[in-house]
């Protein structure tokens, strides 16, 4: 199933289905060391971005995020939404099939500091809970990516797990991680949303 069918508008940013050809505008931001800093990694050359990029089952739960401006729109980042199983005991697990949903997000440099990242990822936590009616939306990052434990914070996210030395940096550091998230019950009474 893929994160999203149809693009999403906020005021001033589109959020669509990511197709092959974003391989490249993609590459131009995730290849910055400043950016990769905190991702799973990066290959460092373009055609192998492109095969990773262009995986299926990962172009399926990536979305690129546009900045409509003048005539033509400036993808300035991209989004994750990955459909997973909540866990469950046998007897109910039908039940938690599909309840919640991993995000994660990837700014353009160039582009941070205006609000984008939290104005797409705000749509993309709508989107979970309101078009995929998924239960729990999670999220996590390494304790020091300051930016993106901000996003978290900023957009009401709890934060429930606390790790210690628990990941590996390729800086060769075991790093503490942060895991973050949110119910639909919450994010609907913040909304004043009846079921
Ligand atoms: C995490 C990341 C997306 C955050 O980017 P960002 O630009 O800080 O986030 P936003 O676009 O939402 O901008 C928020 C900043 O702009 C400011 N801002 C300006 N106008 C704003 C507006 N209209 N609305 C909200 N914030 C606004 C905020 O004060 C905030 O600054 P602060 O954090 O210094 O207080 C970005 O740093 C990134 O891509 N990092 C590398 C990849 C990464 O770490 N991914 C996550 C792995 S877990």
């Amino acid at each position: 199933m893929p994160a999203l069918d149809r693009p999403l508008a906020t005021d001033r940013l589109t959020l669509r289905p990511a197709n092959a050809d974003d391989a490249a505008a993609t590459w131009a931001y995730r290849r910055l060391d400043s950016v990769n800093e905190w991702l799973t990694g990066t290959p460092s050359e373009p055609a192998a971005f492109r095969a990773y990029f262009t995986d299926p089952a990962r172009l399926a739960r990536t979305l690129v995020v546009e900045l409509r401006h003048g005539s033509q729109p400036t993808i300035v980042g991209d989004l994750m939404l990955r459909r997973e199983d909540a866990w469950a005991q046998r007897e109910v697990a039908d039940e938690a099939r599909g309840a919640q949903a991993e995000l994660g997000w990837v700014l353009d440099p160039a582009h941070c500091g205006h609000g984008y990242a939290t104005e797409a990822v705000r749509e993309l936590v709508r989107h979970a809970f309101e078009d995929l009616a998924v239960r729990r939306v999670v999220a996590n990052a390494f304790l020091d990516n300051d930016a993106s434990v901000r996003l978290m914070e900023r957009l009401g996210m709890r934060r429930e797990v606390h790790a210690v030395s628990e990941s590996l940096h390729r800086s060769g550091r075991w790093l503490d991680s942060v895991g973050y998230a949110l119910l639909a019950d919450e994010w609907r009474a913040r909304h004043g949303i009846c079921r």
